[in-house]
């Protein structure tokens, strides 16, 4: 029986994994905010263990609380699946002082991965940023904020966590994932109107979140052996990695540290 974490697991591709790994009788521990929800999920399930850890993973402090959670509830963890998502199209900062996009997408998966140390990592942030997408003098864009800078700064850290990751001492397996368009519930502060173009796109478009995480779950049930890769669904993307980007992350990492760990 294996152990598997899901963060933004009560909505949209990480529910859909969330039932799969429960119908196939694991324990999955689902990490959101909202408890009706995760009720509802599962109370739908035939099999498995549910466990639910409330958190707004904007905030350090409860990324940190999770983790102490989810190892005192069920000890070491064999998958993670990073799926926590809002977007967000003005610039706001959490309660800690960290820019919303940066916290959540990028912040807390690198305080989860470290923390949890689980055996293998899916992480669906959609791979293949710009290498120039982080301003080093401006990690939480007080200056010239806009959705998509923000969203590739947050794709680049995290292409350059699961580098940092495979520059240590192992034991963890990071996949960076892009699931292509699923019909989830994209979560974000879209406008009333840009909310229906996305909600009828998708239902035109998108995959059905069950057939989303059966693909998933299909590449992590056979995974690659190297401690970092990245896959735009079933397709293999290929990151490359320079002394310049290997200097980066471990650039990164430090600011990480000194950003998380202000005392340590
Ligand atoms: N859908 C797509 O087309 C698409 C495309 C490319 C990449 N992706 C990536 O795939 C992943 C899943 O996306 P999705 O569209 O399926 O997600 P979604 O349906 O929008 O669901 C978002 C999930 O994140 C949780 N969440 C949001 N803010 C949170 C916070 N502050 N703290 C804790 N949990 C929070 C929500 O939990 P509550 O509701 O409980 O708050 C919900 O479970 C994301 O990483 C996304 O970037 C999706």
């Amino acid at each position: 029986m294996a152990t598997i974490v899901i963060t933004g697991g009560t909505d949209g591709l990480g529910r859909a994994l969330a039932l799969h790994y429960l119908d196939a009788g694991q324990t999955v521990v689902v990490v959101g905010r909202s408890r009706a929800k995760f009720e509802a999920l599962a109370a739908g399930a035939v099999a498995g263990t549910a466990h639910f850890v409330a958190a707004d993973l904007t905030l350090v402090a409860e990324n940190k609380r999770v983790v102490e959670t989810v190892t005192r509830l069920v000890g070491a963890v064999d998958v993670l699946i990073l799926c926590a998502a809002y977007a967000r199209w003005d610039r706001v900062e959490t309660a800690e002082g960290f820019e919303h996009t940066f916290a959540l997408y990028y912040l807390s998966r690198a305080l989860l991965v470290t923390g949890l140390r689980p055996g293998l990592v899916l992480n669906t942030s959609v791979p293949g940023a710009a290498r120039d997408a982080i301003p080093h003098d401006d990690l939480q864009l007080r200056e010239g904020f806009a959705f998509k800078t923000a969203n590739q700064l947050s794709r680049r850290a995290n292409e350059l966590l699961g580098l940092h990751l495979a520059q240590g001492p192992g034991g963890t397996r990071h996949i960076l994932y892009s699931p292509g368009f699923v019909r989830s519930s994209h979560a974000g502060s879209l406008g009333r109107f840009a909310r229906l173009g996305v909600t009828v796109m998708a239902a035109l478009l998108g995959t059905p979140p069950a057939k989303a995480a059966a693909r998933a779950a299909a590449l992590l049930a056979d995974p690659p052996a190297e401690p970092h890769s990245a896959f735009d669904r079933d397709r293999r993307v290929e990151l490359g990695a320079s002394a310049e980007d290997v200097a980066e992350a471990e650039w990164l990492w430090t600011r990480t540290r000194s950003l998380t760990e202000p005392h340590g």
